[in-house]
């Protein structure tokens, strides 16, 4: 059966799209317990409406006892009563379909959480019970299997298999509150093709599938791991717990869903692997569309950045999709905050060094933050000129900085707790969002906010940034005006502005210009937008602009 959707109509609507990632917890919080919801999404739809955006995505939203930030699922048809009702999701998709604007839900296929329905049977299930297979319980070694099953360490933090009562010992990539499905049991498949057609039904336009490289497993023998590097991960298919050939079978399957509908729904894959793996993610057959991190690990680099881009604008058209980039999410460090980090990009590991900085300087850092605001304003408007889609993070379009000092106290996140001291805490950018200059939570909602927000909040407040022109929210809302205006294909054409300085063309009259090095540039021609004012002519260091021509 084919349903259609109020939004009928382009099925390529995505190739170009700007997506505005959400999440939940800490967006709006409507009834004032310092708990973003969907009633606070509700009544912020006219902000986003006005921010000029084509899609958000929000973060998990499901029943969750949040031991991961809500990446831990209890139940993927509901939602959290903390959160709202599925009669408020109606709304919400239903009030911004009128706004044009399509909704993606992220699913979370690899692991479920310790309290979904099916880990509990699986608990109260004997070994080697059907219950237990939709999981990975394996008995531990040792004498009296004390021991885990093999060394497998976590993504955040030491242990990646705990024993239950009985002895046996399950599986989990991530915290131990975020048991591993087993793919190869038809049920799970079933279980999730049933998730999508749930949230499908519902008018739901895309999804952002998360670790969608994970999955499928080489359980035998079972795998030793004590890194979770990029460059631990086999490249050809082989590895045994991530990017194996075989999942690309789960998401054709997946694809057929999608095609069910009318326009086909899409899918975007959180897959963090070797970058010419990318494709098949990307593919016609399978999600469509593959996040590209490459910008996420990129220093202020002219070079740096114009690898990336010409290596992606390849990579899409090998796959026919459209190219993804993305500055910011719940994830990193904020890119304003980022890119003031000395070294940030330089180093063949960014994410170590991110890490390094973090543990060792947030409380007593001397980061330069107005450079670093400066090179991210100047970042957006540069992705903002290209082919593809963008994909930003809530609070970017205040210039929002990452809240680094959080008392270890009041932290939230496992991989912060599990880490041993070697990762950043990611709540840094997952602090509720500043509305308004006063107030509790300055705007967030009636109530607190259930991450402390700092007093900078009173200068970066929608409220205040709405009336000021020149403000970093005016920027990203003028800038993606334009870019509808602007956008006609997906053509790029190199131009050399000598060293220091990135441009590229895209139509007749539109040219980005940015400006990575010490020195301003001469621009003699006419500005349609710049991320710094231009003062006599003059193209700033760590500045973009968009000419009309050269
Ligand atoms: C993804 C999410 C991250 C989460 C992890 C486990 O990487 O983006 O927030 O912790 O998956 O689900
Ligand atoms: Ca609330």
């Amino acid at each position: 059966m084919t349903r259609k959707n109020q939004l009928a109509g382009d099925a390529h609507w995505w190739r170009n799209a700007v997506v505005y990632q959400i999440y939940p917890r800490s967006f709006a919080d409507a009834n004032g317990d310092g708990i973003g919801d969907l009633a606070g999404i509700i009544s912020r739809v006219d902000y986003l409406a006005n921010l000029g955006i084509d899609a958000v995505w929000m973060s998990p939203f499901y029943p969750s006892a949040l031991a991961d930030g809500g990446y831990d699922v209890d139940d993927y048809m509901d939602i959290d009563p903390r959160i709202g009702t599925l009669d408020q999701f109606d709304e919400l998709v239903q009030r911004l379909h009128e706004k044009s604007i399509r909704v993606f839900v992220d699913v979370v296929p690899n692991h479920s959480s310790d309290r979904h329905e099916w880990f509990k049977q699986a608990l109260a299930a004997a070994p080697g019970s059907p219950e237990r297979e939709r999981y990975i319980f394996r008995d531990g070694r040792g004498e009296n299997g004390e021991l885990p099953p093999s060394d497998l360490a976590s993504h955040f933090g030491p242990e990646g298999w705990t024993r239950v009562p009985d002895g046996q010992w399950y599986m989990h990539l991530f915290t131990k509150e975020q048991p591993d499905f087993n793919w190869d049991n038809p049920q799970v498949e079933e279980y999730f093709l049933k998730t999508l057609r749930f949230w499908s039904d519902r008018g739901v336009d895309g999804f952002r599938i998360d670790v969608a490289h994970a999955l499928k497993k080489n359980l035998s023998p079972l795998p030793d791991r004590d890194s979770y590097a990029l460059s631990v991960m086999k490249d050809d298919g082989t590895d045994p717990l991530f990017d194996r050939d075989e999942v690309h079978e789960v998401y054709r399957g997946w694809r057929k869903v999608f095609n069910e509908y009318d326009p086909p729904r899409v899918a975007v894959a959180e897959a963090w692997v070797h970058p010419h793996r990318r494709p098949p993610y990307a593919s016609e057959e399978g999600l469509g569309q593959a996040f590209n991190f490459d910008l996420l690990a990129s220093g202020w680099d002219a070079a740096q950045f114009k690898s990336v881009i010409s290596d992606n604008l390849a990579m899409s058209v090998e796959t026919g999709s459209s190219s993804t980039w993305v500055l910011s999410n719940h994830d990193v460090i904020r890119h304003a905050t980022r890119f003031a980090i000395p070294g940030y990009g330089l180093s063949p590991d960014s994410f170590d060094l991110e890490n390094q900085w973090y543990v060792q300087h947030r409380m007593d850092h001397d980061l330069d933050l107005a450079a670093g605001l400066a090179r991210a304003k100047a970042a957006t408007l540069l992705m903002f000129a290209l082919p593809g889609s963008s994909y930003i993070y809530q609070g970017e379009e205040l210039g929002l900085h990452d809240v680094v000092d959080i008392p270890s106290d009041q932290m939230q996140d496992p991989q912060w707790f599990r880490g041993e001291g070697k990762f950043k805490s990611r709540d840094g950018c997952r602090v509720p969002l500043p509305w308004e200059s006063s107030g509790s939570s300055f705007g967030f909602g009636p109530g607190g906010s259930h991450l402390p927000q700092p007093e900078w909040y009173a200068n970066v407040a929608v409220a205040v940034q709405e009336g000021d022109s020149k403000s970093t929210l005016s920027l990203y809302r003028q800038a993606l005006k334009l870019r509808r205006e602007l956008y006609q294909s997906d053509e790029l054409e190199w131009l050399d502005l000598g060293p220091g300085v990135l441009g590229f063309r895209r139509s007749a009259d539109w040219i980005c210009v940015t400006n990575f090095s010490h020195e301003p540039v001469e621009i003699a021609s006419k500005v349609l937008i710049s991320s710094t004012e231009i003062v006599d002519g003059l193209l700033q260091p760590n500045s973009t602009a968009w000419l009309s021509s050269l």
